[in-house]
């Protein structure tokens, strides 16, 4: 049987949380985070999400976020990436690059942020390198906790939307990491 197109839609951060809830729970299981960096750290809500379907089964996602962040002082709006996920057993068929790339067409159409930026695991630098994305090379302060902070256990990304991407100097998230 071969399956049919895949359908990308975009949808409300909150209101499409309950489909995706069982793909995340599978993939950092709570009891696993416990004994990882990732463990107690406060994430931001995906305002939007970007869902990829076969016959109606949803196979992958990307979260959007827009923040207005300050770039070595000055007020800049980007586009926050987080949250992106392949389906367990679905992970190496080319879905998560479909995510990604319906993602990156629809926030460059929108035109409405100067660029993207991502946090990733050493493991996925070479997943989004891949589409484009390049490593920030700068300091990134974010909000954990109440408190405004350096944040750096994991790898920052940038992308060019609307302008080109800072790739060094400092970024203040304003609030907290995605
Ligand atoms: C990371 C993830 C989203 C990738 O999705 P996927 O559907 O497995 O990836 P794809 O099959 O679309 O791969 C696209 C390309 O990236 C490459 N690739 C995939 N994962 C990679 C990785 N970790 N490192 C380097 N390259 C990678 C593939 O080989 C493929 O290359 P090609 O275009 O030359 O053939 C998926 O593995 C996943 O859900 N992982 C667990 C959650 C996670 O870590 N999410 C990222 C949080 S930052």
């Amino acid at each position: 049987m071969t399956s049919s197109a895949p359908v990308f839609l975009v949808k409300d951060g909150a209101l499409s949380w309950p489909e995706v809830a069982p793909m995340r729970e599978r993939i950092y299981p709570p009891e696993k985070l416990i004994n990882t960096p990732m463990h107690g750290i406060e994430w931001a809500h995906a305002q939007r999400r970007v869902l990829l379907y076969v016959d109606d089964i949803l196979c992958a996602v990307a979260g959007i976020h827009e923040r207005e962040v300050l770039c070595n002082g000055q007020k800049l709006r980007v586009t926050g990436i987080g949250g992106v996920m392949t389906k367990p057993e679905l992970q190496g068929q080319g879905y998560g690059k479909q995510v990604m790339l319906h993602l990156m067409t629809f926030l460059r159409n929108e035109a409405r942020c100067a660029f993207g930026l991502l946090f990733c695991e050493d493991h996925n630098v070479g997943f989004y390198s891949k589409l484009g994305w390049l490593l920030f090379e700068g300091d990134m302060v974010v909000e954990q906790h109440g408190k405004t902070g350096p944040f750096s256990f994991r790898n920052v990304m940038v992308l060019p939307l609307n302008e080109s991407a800072r790739i060094s100097g400092d970024i203040d998230l304003c609030g907290l990491p995605w």
